[in-house]
C-alpha cells in the first residue's frame, strides 16, 4: 500500500483511523533536506539505513571533517571509527547492564520522583520524565558526582544552548556561541570535573571511567556526554509523555499495560512508539546506486531523507490496519517490534532497550499512584533542530499523601 497521510481505511478487526497525536504537527514540519530525496517506503528505507555505502548525513555529519575521531560525537562517525567508538559504551546499554545495574536507578528514581508527587499533589509530567531520563543516562555516563536538582537544572540549561536555533544575524550567532561556551564550561566544572575526579581514584562501571582508561581528553568525554544527553535525555523525555498520555486516555491499553508482564509491557511501549516516533526523520548519503525510491535507480553519492512516521504506517511494514494500536501486532509478524522508530543498520539507537525499560517502569508506578489523574493535556510543538514533537505542560494530580 502506498503511504498517505490521513487515511480512515475501513479494517475489519480494528479501529484504522488515523488518530495520531503528532500527525499534523509533524506533517507540516517534517521534510527532508535540501537536495535530499524524500525516502517513505520501509524496503528501500531499510536497505540505505543497512548499506556499507551509506555515511550518517544528519546534522550536516556528511560535511563535518574531524581530525581526531575521539573528538567526535559516535552520530557523526561511520566505518571503523564509528565501529570502534560505539564498542565502548555498548556494554553500558546491554540488557545484562540493564538488568544488572539500571533496573534499580530507574526504579529508586522513579519512586523518588512519585514520592515527591504524591506529597504536592500535582506535577507536570514532562518535568518528572525529563528528571528520571537525566538521571538514567547520567548513571550509564557516570555524572553522579553533583547535586542531583542542581545538575539536572545544568544539563537542561546546556542541551538547550547546544541545539538552539542561532537565527541569522552575526550578532545572535555570536551570542549564541558565547552561551554555548559559558552554559558547556558551567556544565564542565559543576558536573562533568567532579565526576572525572572520583574515577580517577576509584573507577566504576560507567562510561566516564572508560573513557579515561582510554586516555581521552576532557574535551571528548564532554562531547560524549553531551552526545548522550542529546540523544538520550531529550528523546526520552518525550516519549514518556506520549506514552502515558496514550495510557491515560485508553483504559483497555493501560489495563492491558498494567496486567502485563515485561516483555507485554515493552510491545504496548513499542507500538505506541510506533505511531508517534520521536525521531520523524533520518539522512543518509550513499556511495553506490539506490533502487526503489524514483523510478529509475538513483546514482551512487545522493542524499536521502528516511521518513520513519511514513514507513512506520506503511503496511507493508506495519501490517494490516496500520493505524489501529495493536500490540501483538509485532508478535503477529514474529517481529521485534521496534519498526524504524529507533533507527536502523549500523547507526540504529544503542539505547533502545534502556529507553523502553525506564519508560516501562516509570509508568507502571505512576498509574499505581493513588487518584491519578491527567488533569491538562500537553501542548504539542515542534523541535525544528531535532526534527521531532515536544510535549508540554502536561499537567498530573493525585490523592496528596499528606
Ligand atoms: C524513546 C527514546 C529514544 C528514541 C526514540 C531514540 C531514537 C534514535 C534514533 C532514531 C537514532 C538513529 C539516528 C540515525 O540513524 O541517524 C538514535 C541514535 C542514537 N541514540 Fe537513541 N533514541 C532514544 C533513546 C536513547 C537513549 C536512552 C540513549 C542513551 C542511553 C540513546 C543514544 C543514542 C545514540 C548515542 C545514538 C547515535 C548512535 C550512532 O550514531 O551510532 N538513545 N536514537
Amino acid at each position: 500500500m502506498q503511504m498517505t497521510d490521513s487515511p480512515t481505511v475501513a479494517c475489519p478487526a480494528h479501529n484504522n483511523t488515523d488518530q495520531r497525536k503528532s500527525a499534523a504537527i509533524a506533517i507540516a514540519n517534517t521534510q527532508p533536506d535540501e537536495g535530499a530525496h524524500w525516502v517513505k517506503r520501509p524496503s528501500p528505507a531499510r536497505k540505505i539505513l543497512r548499506s556499507k555505502e551509506a555515511r550518517q548525513a544528519g546534522a550536516s555529519a556528511d560535511l563535518v571533517k574531524f581530525k581526531n575521531p575521539e573528538h567526535a560525537p559516535v552520530f557523526f562517525l561511520d566505518g571503523v571509527d564509528h565501529f570502534n567508538k560505539r564498542r565502548k559504551t555498548q556494554r553500558f546499554l546491554s540488557p545484562t547492564a540493564i538488568n544488572n545495574q539500571h533496573f534499580a536507578v530507574m526504579t529508586k528514581v522513579s519512586e523518588d520522583l512519585l514520592r515527591q508527587f504524591r506529597a504536592d499533589g500535582r506535577a507536570k509530567l514532562e518535568d518528572l520524565s525529563f528528571s528520571l531520563a537525566i538521571e538514567v543516562v547520567g548513571e550509564i555516563l557516570g555524572l553522579t558526582n553533583s547535586d542531583r536538582a542542581a545538575r539536572a537544572r545544568r544539563i537542561q540549561r546546556v542541551l538547550k544552548a547546544s541545539i538552539a536555533n542561532a537565527g541569522s544575524s552575526k550578532l545572535s550567532r555570536a551570542w549564541l556561541n558565547l552561551a554555548r561556551a559559558w552554559r558547556l564550561g558551567i556544565f564542565f566544572l559543576a558536573d562533568v570535573r567532579p565526576a572525572i575526579n572520583a574515577r580517577k581514584h576509584a573507577p566504576k562501571d560507567d562510561a566516564i571511567s572508560v573513557y579515561l582508561e582510554e586516555k581521552y581528553s576532557y574535551f571528548a568525554i564532554v562531547i560524549e556526554c553531551l552526545t548522550y544527553g542529546t540523544a538520550g535525555m531529550l528523546t526520552t523525555r518525550e516519549f514518556i509523555v506520549m506514552a502515558a498520555w496514550y495510557l491515560f486516555e485508553n483504559a483497555a491499553l493501560r489495563e492491558r499495560f498494567l496486567a502485563g508482564d515485561a516483555n507485554d509491557q515493552l510491545a504496548v511501549l513499542m507500538e505506541i512508539l510506533r505511531l508517534e516516533p520521536v525521531a520523524a526523520m533520518i539522512h543518509r548519503r550513499v556511495h553506490e546506486p539506490v533502487e526503489g525510491v524514483a523510478e529509475q535507480p538513483l546514482p551512487a553519492g545522493e542524499k536521502y531523507g528516511i521518513d520513519i512516521r511514513a514507513a512506520n504506517v506503511d503496511e507493508e511494514l506495519a501490517g494490516e490496519c496500520p493505524f489501529a494500536v495493536d500490540p501483538d501486532r509485532a508478535k503477529r509478524q514474529q517481529d521485534q517490534g521496534r519498526y524504524l522508530s529507533f533507527g536502523d543498520g549500523p547507526h540504529t539507537c544503542p539505547g533502545w532497550q534502556v529507553a523502553l525499560h525506564e519508560t516501562r517502569i516509570f509508568l507502571q508506578q505512576l498509574f499505581q499512584v493513588p487518584g491519578i489523574k491527567l488533569e491538562r493535556e500537553p501542548d504539542i510543538s515542534w523541535n525544528t533542530q531535532l526534527g521531532s514533537y515536544e510535549l508540554r505542560n502536561a499537567e498530573i494530580s493525585c490523592t496528596s499523601s499528606i
